[in-house]
């Protein structure tokens, strides 16, 4: 399965990414993380260690363009995971990791090997029914309109209680619905209250929204201390848990 996750930058797609890396990895899973915002720091948060010194795919353009343009290409036929080669990607405690870095806007119809990559990766890996890949996108939508959405068998769209973010959601759903992404769902992230859910239920629609995540307070410990591990103790994990579960019953 191909998730790809979006919404306004700090509404919690990072934190959502690490969290159902690791959920559906102690579900036994095989989980492919992809950092796909410039900013990253998906890496930190899953653990990796120096994080700082893990090369980008961006930086690795000429061994990409090289190895697309031989013949036979890229992948192996009928690639899997497991053929990537491990040049691309890290891992950590079985969790794999590619980090794209940031990807120069050609306008549209951009070409750049890294997008061509992400495209590759997502289109051609055959996923056994045990495997996923998880996109962890940059806010916005221009990531959007480089084909790369069709790719994907899910979308989520991070939402907060708030009116911007909610606009954010209504500018990259019919988006991603245009480009034909299969499933399209908010995830409700930083709940404090019932108030916060019903604004939330009233201006989606219960149907729209994946699954409820309550505010932590565990994130001043968290973000102070660098020690993203705490979130695993976190009744966070427990709720991402469900929403876990809820993909693999899909
Ligand atoms: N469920 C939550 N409860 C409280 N704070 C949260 C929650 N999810 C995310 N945050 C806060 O929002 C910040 C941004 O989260 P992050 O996942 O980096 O957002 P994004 O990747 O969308 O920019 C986190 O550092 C954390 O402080
Ligand atoms: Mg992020």
């Amino acid at each position: 399965m191909r998730i790809g996750i979006a919404g306004k930058g700090g509404t919690g797609k990072t934190t959502l990414c690490a969290l159902l890396s690791w959920n559906l990895k102690d579900l036994g899973k095989q989980v492919l993380a992809v950092d796909a915002d410039p900013d990253t720091n998906l890496a930190s948060i899953l653990g990796f260690p120096e994080p700082e010194k893990i090369v980008p795919i961006v930086r690795m353009k000429e061994l990409i363009s090289e190895r697309m343009e031989v013949r036979g290409g890229f992948f192996k036929l009928n690639p899997q995971i497991s053929d990537i080669p491990e040049k691309f990607m890290q891992e950590y405690r079985g969790i794999k990791l590619i980090v794209m870095g940031t990807v120069e806007s050609g306008g549209s119809g951009c070409v750049c090997p890294e997008s061509t990559f992400l495209k590759r990766l997502l289109r051609e890996i055959i996923l056994r029914k045990d495997e996923f890949i998880l996109v962890d996108f940059e806010a916005g939508v221009e990531h959007l309109g480089r084909g790369i959405a069709r790719e994907f068998d899910f979308l989520l769209i991070v939402v907060e209680p708030s009116q911007l973010s909610l606009e954010s959601f209504k500018r990259i759903s019919p988006l991603a619905e245009q480009l034909g992404v299969k499933r399209i769902f908010a995830v409700a992230n930083k709940l404090k209250d019932g108030r916060e859910r019903d604004f939330l239920l009233r201006n989606l629609g219960k149907e729209k929204i994946f699954g409820f995540l309550s505010y932590s307070q565990v994130f001043s410990q968290v973000n102070t201390s660098g020690n993203y591990e705490i979130l695993r103790e976190d009744k966070l994990y427990k709720e991402v848990k469900e929403l876990a579960e809820k993909l693999l019953s899909d």
